[in-house]
């Protein structure tokens, strides 16, 4: 019988600083998570954490991690070539299938560009699955911007604002996030449109209301959220929320819920 929490050996095949904070470590694996998924990485005598897919592709997933910890800070230690310790995939990823055919708009904050990279790689690999993206993405200053290759090509293929909290940088607008939220055209959208927000929780709470005052309906807004767990399976109880358990039910969730859960 298959231990459904046993960690697999994995090697790690390569590892990328994305910004002064985050790296990303492209690890051999054949496991297939769906967009918006997360795994649970481990060293052995030190730790486990859940961290989302960033990327995945034939034979590995790519994982962008920022440095805040106890495991996290091991898990900079390591290099091409050595072991890390992977089971999963767990959780409710991005409702994908709901997105299809509609326009989809995409809101992140920080690391929060992590766990919908995946979902917006698969949006530009399939050309029409749907209506279009619209792409708003802040960083805290030019040293946290993730992914520059990526955003780039997304210019080419996405409706995109790129924001610096307070710094200036060319073609990139400055302000938070939630300044920019009112130049989506939620009015020509017939309806038919979807809103996917990751971010730290004050920058989740403040976008949702933004969302509702520029008339995006509830129940089309969906929130990714980080909460500590420990087993990730339902079990334990860590990641519970009074009835929600965000391992199980999330980590991504619509508004009405996502709306109680913000801290
Ligand atoms: C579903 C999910 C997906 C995640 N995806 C990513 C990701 O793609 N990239 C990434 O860098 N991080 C991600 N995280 C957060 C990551 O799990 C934590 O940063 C990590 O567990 C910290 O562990 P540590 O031992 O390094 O730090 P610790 O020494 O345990 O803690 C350092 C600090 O981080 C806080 N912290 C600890 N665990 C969490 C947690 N789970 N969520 C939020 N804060 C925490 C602590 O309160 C403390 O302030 C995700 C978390 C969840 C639940
Ligand atoms: S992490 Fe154990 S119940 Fe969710």
């Amino acid at each position: 019988m298959v231990n459904p929490v046993q960690p697999q050996c994995c090697e790690i095949l390569q590892v990328h600083q994305e910004s002064t904070h985050e790296w990303t470590f492209r690890v051999a694996t054949d496991v297939h998570p769906a967009h918006g998924q997360f795994m649970q990485l481990s060293i052995p005598k030190v730790g486990e954490v859940p961290i989302s897919v960033s990327a995945q592709g034939d034979g590995w997933l790519e994982f962008t991690i920022r440095s805040v910890g106890k495991v996290t800070d091991r898990i900079f230690t390591k290099r091409a070539g050595d072991a890390l310790f992977l089971r999963g995939p767990y959780g409710k990823g991005w409702p994908l299938e709901s997105f299809q055919g509609k326009h989809v708009v995409v809101i992140t904050g920080g690391t929060g560009l992590a766990p919908v990279r995946s979902m917006l790689r698969f949006f530009q690999e399939h050309p029409g699955y749907v209506q279009d993206v619209y792409l708003i993405s802040g960083f805290k200053d030019e040293g946290g911007i993730l992914f520059r290759g990526e955003l780039d090509g997304w210019q080419g293929c996405f409706n995109t604002i790129y924001a610096l909290d307070a710094a200036q940088k060319e073609g990139w607008r400055t302000g938070f996030v939630t300044d920019f939220v009112k130049e989506v055209p939620f009015s020509t959208f017939g309806g038919e449109y979807a809103v996917a927000v990751v971010g730290p929780p004050s920058m989740m709470r403040f976008t949702g209301l933004e969302l509702l005052k520029c008339g995006a309906e509830p129940d089309k807004i969906w929130m990714s959220f980080e909460r500590k767990m420990s087993c990730a399976i339902g079990k334990c109880g860590h990641c519970r929320i009074n009835e929600v358990y965000v391992c199980l039910d999330g980590p991504v969730f619509p508004y009405p819920i996502a709306s109680a859960l913000v801290d």
